[in-house]
C-alpha cells in the first residue's frame, strides 16, 4: 500500500481524494500496488463528508508518519504550503502542487530540496490546469530547442473576454456575473490583472529553457481596461481578444510579456473560448503545436494532480529532475520588445498617425467617426512615442 496525505480540501484537493477513490483500480494497475489517502489537512472538519474520518489539523501528524510517502499539497498561497512542502521534502516524501504561486516564487529551491533527499516535486497542475503540458515539454519535448512558448493561460479572463465579446457587454458586468456564478474570485485581482497568467508562463519557460525566470521580470498587464469598443475594432479586423502569456527566445534575449492581445482567424489561438486554455509551442525539430483543455475547476486539476501521484508512486525513493537550473536567462527589456499595433484613433487623427507611422493603411474601426489600421513589426518603445501623439481619445492593442 502507497498513502498519500492532501493538503488542503478546497475544490481542488476534494476533486484529487475523490479521483484517487474513483480510479483505484487503474491507479493500483498503474503503480503496481495501492494508492490510497490516510491523511486530509485542513483547519475545518467537514462532518458528513465520505471521507470526513481522514481529516486531521495537525500537519505534524503526516509530517512524522513515516509511512506517508507522497503529499499533495492544494492549499494554495505560500504560506504555510512552503513550510509545509519543504518539511515533507526533507522527510523524503514527495510532493505534487497545483500551486502556481508556490511553484513559480520558490519552485527552483523546493526542486533542489526534493533532489537532496531523494524524492520528488511535481507541478503539472499549476499551469494548464489539467492539459499536460509540463510533462510534454519535460520528456517529450526535452530533445527540443523550445523557441517560443505562448498560452491562454487562465481561464476566468478568457470566459470574461469570451461572454464580452458575445454579449457585447462592459467588463465590470461579466465580471460582477462571474463572481456571481462562482467562476470568478471574490477578488479577481490575480487573474484579471494578469498576475496568475505570468506566474504560469514563467514555469513552463523555466522548464523549457532549464534556466530561473523569474516572474517578476516578465511585463504584465491585464483585461480591465479592455472595453466593448476594443472588441467591435478587433472584430472589424477578424480577431477576438485574448489575454496571452508569452516568451520568445530571440538573438537578443528572451522576450516575455502577458498581455491582451487581438488574435487573428489564423492563429490556433483564435478558437480558444470559455474557460479554456490553451498553450503554443514551437521547437527547432518539432515546428509548432498546440496543447489544448480545461484549464481549471475541480475535476481537470485533480487530474493532472493525480497523474503526478501515479509518477511519485512509480519513482518512490528516487528524484526526478526537471534540468531547472539556477542560470538566469538574458532577458529583453520592455522596450526592446517587439510587436504589432491594432491603433483606433478619432477621424482627425489621421494625418498625424500617417506621418507617425508611415505606411500605414486606414480600415474602419467599427466605431463611429473612428478609424483604426495595424502598424509593422516595432519595439514597444518606438511605439509609445509614435502613439503618445495620437491624442487623448487613441487606444491601442498589440496584435498576435
Ligand atoms: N484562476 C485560475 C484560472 C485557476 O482562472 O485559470 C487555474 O489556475
Amino acid at each position: 500500500m502507497i498513502y498519500a496525505a492532501v493538503l488542503g480540501y478546497g475544490t481542488v484537493g476534494s476533486g484529487v481524494v475523490e479521483a484517487i477513490h474513483t480510479n483505484k483500480e487503474k491507479l493500483k494497475k498503474a503503480a503496481g500496488d495501492e494508492i490510497t489517502v490516510r491523511y486530509i489537512l485542513d483547519l475545518r472538519d467537514f462532518e458528513g463528508d465520505p471521507f470526513e474520518s481522514l481529516v486531521v489539523h495537525d500537519f505534524s501528524v503526516i509530517e512524522n508518519d513515516p509511512e506517508v510517502s507522497i503529499v499533495v499539497e492544494t492549499m494554495g498561497g505560500i504560506h504555510p504550503a512552503y513550510e509545509f512542502t519543504m518539511a515533507a521534502l526533507k522527510k523524503g516524501k514527495s510532493v505534487c502542487t497545483s500551486n502556481k504561486a508556490l511553484v513559480a516564487d520558490c519552485g527552483y529551491e523546493l526542486m533542489q530540496t526534493a533532489k537532496a533527499n531523494n524524492c520528488s516535486y511535481f507541478f503539472e497542475a499549476s499551469c494548464g490546469g489539467g492539459i499536460p503540458v509540463i510533462r510534454a515539454l519535460t520528456t517529450s519535448l526535452a530533445g527540443e530547442e523550445i523557441l517560443e512558448i505562448t498560452g491562454i493561460l487562465n481561464g476566468t479572463t478568457n470566459y470574461i473576454l469570451t461572454r464580452m465579446a458575445d454579449e457585447g457587454s462592459a467588463f465590470s458586468e461579466v465580471l460582477a456575473d462571474a463572481q456571481a456564478l462562482g467562476y470568478a474570485e471574490k477578488d479577481p485581482t490575480a487573474d484579471v490583472e494578469g498576475h496568475d497568467a505570468c506566474r504560469k508562463i514563467a514555469i513552463l519557460i523555466s522548464l523549457a529553457l532549464g534556466k530561473r525566470v523569474d516572474f517578476r521580470d516578465i511585463y504584465t498587464e491585464g483585461i480591465s481596461r479592455i472595453t466593448p469598443e476594443d472588441i467591435t475594432t478587433a472584430k472589424a479586423f477578424g480577431g477576438r481578444i485574448r489575454l496571452l502569456a508569452g516568451a520568445k527566445v530571440t538573438d537578443h534575449g528572451l522576450e516575455a510579456m502577458v498581455a491582451p492581445y487581438m488574435v487573428g482567424k489564423d492563429s490556433p489561438l483564435y478558437g480558444v473560448n470559455d474557460v479554456f486554455n490553451a498553450v503554443f509551442v514551437r521547437g527547432n525539430i518539432l515546428g509548432d503545436s498546440m496543447f489544448y483543455g480545461r484549464g481549471a475547476g475541480k475535476l481537470p486539476t485533480a487530474s493532472a494532480v493525480v497523474g503526478d501521484v501515479l509518477e511519485c508512486a512509480k519513482t518512490l525513493g528516487k528524484h526526478a529532475s526537471f534540468g531547472w537550473d539556477d542560470e538566469k536567462p538574458e532577458m529583453t527589456a520592455k522596450d526592446g520588445i517587439v510587436n504589432r499595433f491594432l491603433v483606433r484613433i478619432p477621424d482627425a487623427y489621421a494625418a498625424r498617425a500617417a506621418e507617425v507611422f508611415p505606411g500605414i493603411v486606414f480600415a474602419d474601426s467599427g466605431i463611429f467617426e473612428q478609424c483604426a489600421f495595424i502598424t509593422e513589426e516595432m519595439t514597444e518603445k518606438d511605439f509609445e512615442q509614435a502613439f503618445a501623439s495620437l491624442g487623448p481619445n487613441a487606444s491601442c492593442i498589440r496584435v498576435k
